[in-house]
């Protein structure tokens, strides 16, 4: 046995510690699940053990759940799946789920008592196996915690538990819990009836022991006659109206776009009218249902691979060696200043935080102390940590502080001149290895490298705002800039803990050039005369988080005009103003700047509360649809995502960004592109290049250019190509 470490000890109590072998964190491999079949065969017939506990050697944690990367890598594929069918490897993963089942079963019915002495994190099929023992004692430690997070990544609970957990703590409670992913920690998970008991990291195998001595009931729940679901299942009148909301209700939150929530709900409903043992084949038929949609091959490939390669810096060219960062500096201490500052200083980075006099740079370093105060009455900071953070950062107008600094951050006005004269005092003072980084939204690095004495040193590092909070930054390379400089950036993103991706020097680079379409759409129909709550209705249908109208309330729509009438500067005459783009100027003259200030497309009131639309949108654009029945409501849903699409498209044709698992991650994380899609250039893959090319060219004819696919497209539906058929897996090679 090599993915458990067993013990029999004086008392019979056979402690197995789970520590899977090859892996970082325990996940259960197929080895690591004949073992635990083993243990459970052992328990079963083997006199000698009066009690199992199962618990984990690793320090890092209990159990993660099934290996995915085995499950979807074709491990399972030898049990008679044919490996020339396209589907081999997602029914390998079927494969795996029944497995799970029934080794889960096993040791639930082995006859002796089991507690789980959960010692750490456990995440799906973690969870679902301490589910299937007869008692749970929790650590109270503070990166403890429990929950079944399926179907962040497309998925449910496909290890038994959509059904235990429903048996365990009730349907509408566990409906709740699975159809978020939420994770609970220790105090949670004891108050939701997940746990038995919490007790300290070292006392839960003791704990554990000590049921099975005084107690130690070898019964599931579940397999004693008197069971009752809690709540009532299904067929209770109480259970039924759970059952009734419940569907209504994941429908209208999901605009049906996430398969794995429907299917969870008719997983839990159908399986709780069952015994468990049937109740947990229909969970595997629905799981395997589930696994074939497009929306979980999508969502698993990108928020679960992709997300993990890019998040370890997959665009860093190989064989230079890493960076290590002992002081970086911070131009500008305003809203982005301050924030990168924070997160900086968050890594144990110190920092030389510079503004143009004494007190802007203090207001900067002031906004750290907010966000760390914060932190501290959340729980999330002691309060020793918080000045320890706060004392990397050193606010000063003196350019002579950069000194040895091996990164600035520049974060001034969005000016060339002003970004030029600041580039010229920082390179003063720095080593010729150092980087420089701008964080400019709008002019191209290769313009702002100009001003610098080592232009090959020089790249754009584009965070989003609220710093502290987006995960996405975006690096960007001038003509000039050096493999070194980008190795260099990348390892500083890598160090504060956010996701890099790797785009060129175009305009707006990659996550504003395809998010600003969406909302110039959202004015387009204004425009025509769609009602704006039909616009953010169908806007949220699609997957996005808002709106369009909405989202530029957002965003603010004195910046949405100055970005509009600086590329009409930009275009010249090739520039095709939006209808709407005036009358937005209109009412940003009138003193509806969106949110910030309460008022915008809709007025936002003062004490909190639901927005409500304003009355003078009309009076811009009558009204002429003011319903949209499901074909029209579809119709607009498809432009203001194709519209983002065909634009990212363009983007790989121009070279702007080259892999797609950069795409597909940058859009979910930067704004926060329809999850369920794995998006927006899986959207693309899973509609198929030729059909999608065939829909821009009707959308073109009826809503203009802007719409048109470009050569890339046609040339990959000629020869039936995919983005990442084409364009995957691209490792950048230093020069
Ligand atoms: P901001 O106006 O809040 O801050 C700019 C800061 O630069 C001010 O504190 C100002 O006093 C300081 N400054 C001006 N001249 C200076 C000098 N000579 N030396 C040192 N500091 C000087 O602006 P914000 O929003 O923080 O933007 C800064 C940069 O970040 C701009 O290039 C902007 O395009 C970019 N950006 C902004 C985003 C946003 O959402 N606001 C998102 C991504 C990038």
């Amino acid at each position: 046995m090599q993915n458990f470490k067993v013990e029999l000890d004086s008392d019979g109590i056979l402690v197995c510690a789970f520590d899977t072998v090859g892996k970082t964190m325990n996940t259960f491999t197929k080895a690591a699940l004949d073992d635990l079949m083993a243990i459970a065969e052992r328990a079963k017939t083997d006199g000698a053990v009066k009690g199992v506990v199962i618990t984990s050697a690793k320090s890092n944690g209990f159990c993660a759940g099934a290996d995915l990367e085995e499950m979807l890598g074709g491990a399972w594929e030898a049990e008679g799946i044919d490996k020339s069918d396209p589907e081999a490897e997602l029914k390998g993963a079927f494969a795996a789920a029944f497995e799970m089942n029934r080794v889960y079963r096993a040791l639930e019915t082995c006859g002796k008592p089991v507690a789980a002495a959960i010692n750490g994190l456990a995440l799906g099929g973690g969870t679902e196996l301490v589910l299937a023992c007869h008692y749970r004692v929790l650590s109270d430690g503070p990166k403890v915690q429990m929950g079944l997070p399926e179907v962040k990544i497309g998925l449910f609970p496909g290890g038994g538990g959509s059904q235990r957990l429903p048996r365990l703590i009730g349907a509408q409670a566990a409906l709740i819990a699975m159809s978020e992913g939420k994770n609970f920690k220790p105090k949670e998970a004891l108050a939701a009836g997940i746990v038995h008991e919490v007790v300290a990291d070292d006392q839960v195998v003791e704990a554990a022991k000590a049921w099975i001595k005084t107690k130690g009931d070898p019964v599931a729940l579940w397999d004693k006659k008197e069971f009752k679901i809690p709540g009532g299942g299904p067929y209770h009148p109480a259970g039924a109206q759970v059952f009734m909301m419940g569907n209504a209700l994941l429908r209208k939150q999901s605009y049906g776009n996430y398969p794995a929530v429907i299917n969870l709900m008719h997983a839990v409903y159908e399986g709780l009218q069952l015994p468990i043992d049937s109740a947990l084949k229909v969970e595997t038929r629905y799981f395997a249902k589930t696994l074939m949609t497009p929306q979980a091959k999508a969502m698993i490939r990108t928020l679960f691979f992709s997300m993990q390669a890019v998040g370890k810096g997959s665009g860093r060219p190989v064989g230079v060696p890493k960076t290590e960062f002992s002081q970086v500096a911070v131009l500008g201490a305003g809203m982005m200043g301050a924030g990168i500052a924070y997160v900086t200083a968050m890594s144990g980075i110190k920092v030389v935080l510079i503004d143009r006099d004494q007190a802007a740079a203090d207001k900067g370093k002031s906004h750290c102390e907010d966000l760390l105060k914060k932190a501290v009455s959340r729980g999330k900071m002691t309060q020793d940590k918080a000045q320890g953070v706060l004392d990397l950062i050193a606010a000063t107008p003196d350019y002579g502080l950069i000194k040895g600094s091996d990164l600035v951050v520049e974060a001034v006005f969005e000016n060339t001149e002003l970004k030029a004269g600041v580039t010229k005092l920082a390179e003063a003072e720095l080593a010729d290895t150092a980087v420089f980084g701008s964080n400019t939204s709008t002019i191209p690095i290769s313009l702002l490298a100009k001003a610098s004495v080592r232009p090959e040193n020089y790249i754009g590092i584009h965070f989003f705002s609220p710093v502290d909070k987006m995960m996405l930054v975006e690096i960007i390379m001038g003509e000039k800039t050096s493999d070194a400089t980008l190795a260099k950036a990348i390892d500083y993103v890598l160090k504060i803990k956010k996701t890099p991706i790797v785009v060129n020097d175009e305009r707006f680079f990659f996550a504003n050039r395809c998010f600003i379409p969406f909302t110039a759409e959202g004015l387009h129909m204004w425009a025509e005369g769609i009602a704006p709550a039909i616009i953010d209705n169908v806007g949220r249908a699609t997957g996005m988080p808002r709106g369009p109208l909405e989202m530029m309330d957002d965003v603010a729509l004195d910046l949405l005009v100055k970005i509009t009438s600086e590329t009409a500067k930009a275009e010249g005459a090739n520039y095709i103003p939006i209808p709407g783009e005036a009358e937005v100027a209109k009412m940003v003259a009138d003193g509806r700047l969106g949110r910030k200030n309460g008022k915008g497309f809709y007025d936002y009131p003062e004490a909190g509360g639901n927005k409500a639309l304003w009355a003078g949108t009309k009076d811009m654009f009558p009204v002429t649809m003011s319903e949209a029945d499901p074909a029209q409501a579809e119709e607009l849903k498809k432009r203001l995502l194709y519209i983002q699409a065909v634009t990212a498209a363009r983007c790989f044709e121009e070279g702007v960004i080259t892999d797609p698992r950069e795409a597909d991650v940058g859009s979910i994380l930067g704004w926060g592109f329809a999850p369920w899609s794995g998006g927006i250039i899986s959207l693309i893959d899973s509609i198929g290049t030729a059909t999608f090319v065939a829909e821009l060219d009707r959308m073109t004819g009826l809503y203009g250019d802007r719409f048109a696919p470009p050569q890339l497209l046609r040339d990959m539906a000629a020869k039936g190509e995919t983005f990442y058929g084409r364009f995957g897996k691209v490792d950048r090679k230093a020069a």
